[in-house]
């Protein structure tokens, strides 16, 4: 009797829906995947939130191409089908459904969070989302271009975003030259007028949230000087933290305190014990933030009234992100999470039949690359659990979904034409004396991907 193949599809080739993908694979089991992205390209925010100067951390995409190259030849291939939006403006998942056994949904959470403070809605006010999309060649965000007019930025959050923004602002633009940022945004660092970058941090250096590899490196920069205001507190004596980790950033910032400043052309300021209360404008446009100074009472966050203005012409919100709700799925708006259990999906208490989530948009937007795998093993292995008892799709061949898509007006970027992008991007380097060049602009990407004769 022919075994049943099971198919099943990955919506999100971030870490976590590759991480998905290859847990599924090595499952060895009798099954076709295929990994949906609304981009051209895969990897996520490893692409599009990974600093463009952590080049390191970037090498886990040789980890995550696998299930689209395996190494061994009795694994079949994972089918990438890039450039395919599902909900909204594209495949309607339940329309997707009638082709699968199951779904696994990776899509992560990209809306920026609101400070909700007056002034927000300024020119010049941003969300590290659109951000860091920006500098890091996301199609969705070649028109931001930031204005870097103005000497002072203010960055609000203790994350290691915050600390990536406040990095890739102090450093030179050609050091920036170096890495893989899309022209434009070269050159709008190249035009910079910034020189002092505050980072606003609303409780006390013990409660920071960012990883000692990170904060050394902005003490290690060759273009920026780090200060460390906070009112105190260090000398005064902090509780020491369990965490060996915490304690060496707390050592850390207490060397800066007392280094004498080198006396370099950029400054990053990390301003403990202060919060953004307003933002102020002129002409529409961000002039400064104001700021209330903080007091850490029985360990909670408390206003003293004091205020204060920093004269910054743009204020990047760090301060975490939530997810947009999957049509179809439930949500819970609290933690911009789909409600599950172990991955599986579950509505009033019941899991939702062939529907799973990993990553982000499972447990909140918390966790470095690797933290999705365990993530996804979990899932992987609740949906192989299931497997069996899952019903059969109405359309399981290959050529209906091909003929889904074209009807919904998705034409599918596969991985060959990735891989032309990609080899696009390269050479798009190699003339800049980078390891890479992004292609950002979605049209040029598509041309790339399908072949098209690219601009030089
Ligand atoms: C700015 C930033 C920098 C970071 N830097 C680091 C770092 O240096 N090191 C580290 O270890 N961790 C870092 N992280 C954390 C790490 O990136 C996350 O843990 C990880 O990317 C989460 O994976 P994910 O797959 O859940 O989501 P994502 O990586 O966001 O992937 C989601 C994917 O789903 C796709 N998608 C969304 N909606 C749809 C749809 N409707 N249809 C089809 N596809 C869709 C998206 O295009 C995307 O490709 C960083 C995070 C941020 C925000
Ligand atoms: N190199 C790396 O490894 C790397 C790089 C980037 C991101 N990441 C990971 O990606 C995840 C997301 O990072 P993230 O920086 O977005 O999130 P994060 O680590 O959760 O930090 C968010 C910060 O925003 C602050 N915040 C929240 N609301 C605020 C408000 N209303 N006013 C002022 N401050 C506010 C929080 O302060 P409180 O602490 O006071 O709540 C916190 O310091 C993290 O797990 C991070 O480690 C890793």
């Amino acid at each position: 009797m022919q075994q049943r193949q099971a198919r099943v599809a990955v919506i999100g080739a971030g870490p976590s829906g590759l991480y998905a993908a290859a847990a599924l694979l090595a499952a060895g089991e009798p099954m076709s995947v295929e990994v949906l992205d609304r981009l051209p390209a895969p990897y996520g925010l490893v692409r599009y939130g990974v600093a463009p100067d952590h080049v390191k951390m970037k090498s886990v995409i040789r980890v995550l191409q696998q299930p689209f190259e395996p190494a061994e030849a009795e694994f079949p291939a994972v089918e990438f089908l890039g450039g395919v939006r599902v909900g909204e403006g594209g495949v309607p998942l339940d329309v997707l459904r009638e082709h699968f056994h199951a779904i696994v949904h990776a899509t992560g959470s990209s809306v920026d969070r609101a400070l909700g403070v007056p002034g927000e809605e300024l020119a010049g006010s941003l969300g590290s989302g659109a951000f860091v999309s920006w500098y890091c060649g996301h199609p969705d965000h070649t028109q931001l271009r930031p204005v870097l007019d103005h000497p002072g930025v203010a960055v609000v959050g203790a994350g290691n975003v915050a600390l990536d923004v406040a990095r890739v602002l102090a450093k030179t633009p050609d050091e920036m030259a170096a890495t893989d940022v899309p022209d434009p945004v070269l050159d709008v660092l190249r035009g910079s007028a910034v020189r002092d970058v505050h980072v606003l941090i609303r409780r006390g250096p013990q409660h920071i949230r960012f990883t000692p590899a990170e904060l050394r490196q902005i003490g290690e920069l060759a273009n920026a000087d780090v200060f460390v205001h906070d009112d105190g507190l260090l000398a005064a004596g902090v509780e020491e933290p369990e965490d060996r980790r915490h304690r060496q950033m707390l050592d850390m910032l207490a060397e800066w305190q007392v280094a004498a400043p080198a006396g370099k052309p950029r400054r990053i300021h990390l301003r403990f014990l202060r919060s953004p209360v307003r933002i102020v404008g002129a002409d529409g446009r961000v002039s400064g933030v104001v700021v209330e100074r903080n007091e850490i009472v029985d360990g909670r966050v408390v206003g003293t009234g004091e205020q204060e203005r920093i004269d910054v012409g743009l204020v990047v919100r760090a301060i975490g992100y939530d997810a947009e709700p999957i049509p179809g799925l439930p949500f819970d708006e609290a933690t911009g999470t789909v409600p599950n259990d172990g991955g599986r999906v579950v509505c009033d208490g019941e899991p939702v039949p062939g529907a799973y989530v990993t990553g982000w948009i499972k447990r909140g937007p918390t966790g470095v690359i690797g933290t999705n795998k365990a993530d996804a093993v979990e899932t992987v292995a609740a949906l192989l659990e299931d497997l069996p008892g899952l019903p059969a799709p109405a359309h399981p061949e290959p050529a209906a979904l091909r003929a889904t898509l074209t009807a919904h007006g998705q034409r599918p970027v596969d991985w060959s034409a990735w891989l032309r992008l990609d080899a696009e991007e390269v050479r798009r380097g190699g003339t800049r004396g980078a390891e890479r060049v992004k292609v950002a602009e979605l049209a040029e990407m598509l041309d790339a991907a399908h072949g098209a004769t690219t601009t030089p």
